[in-house]
C-alpha cells in the first residue's frame, strides 16, 4: 500500500507530542575491556552516600573503561576504571575486586567477625560451609563490609576515598591521587615515603584525629599500618576498612585497637618521631580517654 506525502504528514500530525522524545544514538561498548556504567544497575542503597562530589558521573550514557590492575593485594585487586561520557566528563575511579576465597591467599581470623550481627540465611550458611557459592558470598561480604565501613566513615567526615558504589564483588571509589589535574598518579602508601619532621608531625597529628574520630562512634580499623595509609601530599587518606570492627561489641575490639597504635606508632618511630609522642602506649589511652 503506498500512502501520499499528505496522508503521511497527517499521520505525524496526529502523533501524540508525549510519545516523542529525543533520540540519540550511542556506539555499544564493544572493546572486551568496555561496558555500560553500572550506576543505574545497582539498587540506590548501593550508590554513594550524599551530598555526592562533583566529579560523580551518573549519566546513563557513561561508559566504564578499565585502565589495567593497580595493585594485587592478598584478598583482593584493586584496578582502575575510567568512567566517560562520550565527548563529556571524564573520572578515573579505583575498582576493588574481592576474589572468591579459593583465589585468595589470605584467610580471615574469625575474630574479626565476632559480635557482628548476623542473619541466618542462605547466604550465610553457604558461606559458613564454604561451598563454591558461599565462597562467593564470602567475597560478597567482605566487599559489603568494606562498603558500609566506608560510608559510615565519609559520613563520620574521615579521610576515606568517596565510596561511589557496590556491585557484588566490586567496590568502586575515589582514586586517591597525587600530582596535577591532568597528570595524576596513584598516592603512595605511608610506607613508602620519608616525610621531613614537619609532615611526620602533621601525618601523625591527622592519624591520631581519625583514630579518635572512629573510638567515639564506636569503631576501630582493625588493619591499621603504614600499607592501608595513602600519602596524598599533605593529607593522610585511610583505606582498606573491610575489617573495620566494633570497639565494645567485639570482645577483642581493645586488642585491636591496641595492636593498629602499636603499628602506627612503630613506623612513626622509624621515620624519627619523638618516641615520646609516638607512643602506642599513651595513643591507646588518649583515644579511650576520647571515646568514653
Ligand atoms: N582508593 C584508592 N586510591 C588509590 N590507591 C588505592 C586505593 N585503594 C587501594 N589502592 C592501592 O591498592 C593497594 C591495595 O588496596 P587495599 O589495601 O585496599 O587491598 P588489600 O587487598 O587489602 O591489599 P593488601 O593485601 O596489599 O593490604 C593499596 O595499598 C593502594 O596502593
Ligand atoms: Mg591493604
Amino acid at each position: 500500500m503506498s500512502s501520499s506525502p499528505d496522508s503521511l504528514s497527517q499521520t505525524t500530525d496526529a502523533i501524540d507530542p508525549s510519545f516523542v522524545f529525543d533520540f540519540r544514538a550511542y556506539d555499544e561498548p564493544d572493546a572486551l575491556d568496555q561496558r555500560w556504567s553500572t550506576w543505574h544497575d545497582v539498587e540506590p542503597l548501593c550508590r554513594g552516600p550524599e551530598p555526592r562530589p562533583a566529579w560523580l558521573i551518573t549519566d546513563r550514557a557513561a561508559i566504564d573503561t578499565e585502565l589495567g590492575i593497580l595493585k594485587t593485594g592478598k584478598e583482593a585487586d584493586v584496578f582502575l576504571l575510567e568512567r566517560a561520557v562520550d565527548d563529556g566528563p571524564s573520572v578515573v575511579m579505583a575498582a576493588k575486586r574481592y576474589r572468591d576465597i579459593t583465589h585468595s591467599n589470605f584467610h580471615r581470623n574469625s575474630s574479626y567477625t565476632e559480635g557482628r550481627r548476623g542473619k541466618d540465611t542462605r547466604e550465610a550458611r553457604a558461606a559458613a560451609k564454604g561451598t563454591r557459592f558461599g565462597r562467593t558470598v564470602a567475597a560478597g561480604q567482605w566487599a559489603n563490609a568494606e562498603w558500609e565501613s566506608l560510608k559510615l566513615c565519609w559520613s563520620l567526615g574521615l579521610p576515606v576515598p568517596y565510596p561511589v558504589q557496590i556491585d557484588g564483588t566490586e567496590l568502586l571509589m575515589e582514586w586517591i591521587t597525587v600530582g596535577p589535574e591532568g597528570d595524576r598518579e596513584t598516592a603512595p602508601r605511608l610506607a613508602q615515603t620519608r616525610p621531613d619532621a614537619d609532615l611526620l608531625a602533621s601525618y601523625f597529628v591527622q592519624l591520631r584525629e581519625a583514630m579518635a574520630t572512629m573510638a567515639q562512634h564506636g569503631i576501630v580499623h582493625g588493619d591499621l599500618s603504614a600499607y592501608n595509609l595513602l600519602a596524598a601530599g599533605d593529607r593522610l587518606v585511610i583505606i582498606d576498612l573491610p575489617q573495620v570492627v566494633d570497639l565494645v561489641g567485639n570482645p577483642q575490639g581493645m586488642d585491636f585497637l591496641l595492636r593498629d597504635c602499636a603499628n602506627v606508632c612503630a613506623w612513626f618511630r622509624s621515620k624519627g618521631m619523638d618516641p615520646d609522642v609516638a607512643d602506642e602506649h599513651a595513643l591507646f589511652s588518649d583515644l579511650l580517654a576520647t571515646a568514653f
